[in-house]
């Protein structure tokens, strides 16, 4: 699914955002409801028919700075499931769903090497901006890995890309229970990328790409990703790691 963007022309960033568009191929219309702005050099998305602060990828706010600070370190949930843990090297991770790219930063914090292979073209945008901005930033102290964005699916030709330690997979599921705020940005999410009704196909191709495993995030109580019982499975408050060996 892809959306279109509006601009506002008279905006003094507006050429910058039709460079934007122009490189990650990006519809532009200027009846969408969706505009595109900039604001404190972030780039964000914004729903013209809610009010809404807006959807942009910042690695250095105060949630994703707590979840790397006081989110149990290695021994949050997420970390043992990739196998963080016993790694003495580290991990070289595909994160073939990305999304905001949160779970793909806690990745990259805790010493893994994460390419980030997202396939909507306005997610990527948003991804590429929050990039630039962590490494542009005096709080990006990490040189020893590296956290790189790459447009495209493994659903399609990857004969281009090595195998990877971990292919982690978190695609779009309709229920998922959160707070009202966190629901808010959900749900302008969920407008940007729609439904992932092709995410039973992922596993396979997972796979196939993985040295050691795939791990798949789910809610609690969801169905398995394809119907395939995992090997093992970690569990946290709400949410479901399937981990395939
Ligand atoms: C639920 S979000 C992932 C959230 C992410 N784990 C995070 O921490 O922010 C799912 C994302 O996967 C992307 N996606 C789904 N299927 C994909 C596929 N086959 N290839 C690449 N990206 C895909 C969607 O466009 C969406 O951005």
């Amino acid at each position: 699914m892809t959306i279109s963007i509006k601009i506002d022309q008279s905006k003094n960033y507006s050429s910058c955002i039709n460079e934007i568009c122009k490189i990650w191929d990006i519809r532009i219309d200027s009846t969408s409801d969706f505009e595109f702005i900039i604001e404190n050099d972030y780039l964000k998305i914004i729903d013209l028919k809610e009010y809404h602060s807006g959807v942009y990828v910042d690695f250095l706010s105060k949630q994703s700075v707590y979840r790397q600070s006081f989110g149990g370190g290695k021994k949050q949930t997420i970390l043992k499931a990739i196998g963080v843990t016993k790694s003495r090297t580290p991990l070289n991770i595909l994160d073939a769903t990305p999304g905001l790219g949160k779970d793909s930063f806690v990745f990259f914090s805790h010493g893994c090497n994460v390419h980030m292979l997202e396939r909507n073209e306005i997610v990527c945008a948003l991804l590429e901006n929050g990039l630039n901005k962590l490494k542009n930033s005096e709080n990006y102290t990490n040189k020893e890995n590296s956290l790189t964005l790459e447009k495209g699916t493994i659903l399609d030709n990857i004969g281009h890309l090595d195998m990877f330690d971990v292919v982690y997979l978190d695609p779009m599921y309709p229920k998922r229970n959160k707070s009202a705020s966190v629901k808010k940005e959900m749900a302008m999410f969920h407008k940007i990328v729609g439904d992932d009704k092709d995410s039973d196909f992922l596993l396979e191709k997972a796979k196939s790409l993985a040295k050691k495993r795939v791990v798949v995030k789910r809610p609690k109580g969801a169905p398995f990703l394809n119907s395939l019982k995992p090997d093992f499975e970690y569990l946290s408050k709400n949410t479901r790691y399937d981990v395939y060996i």
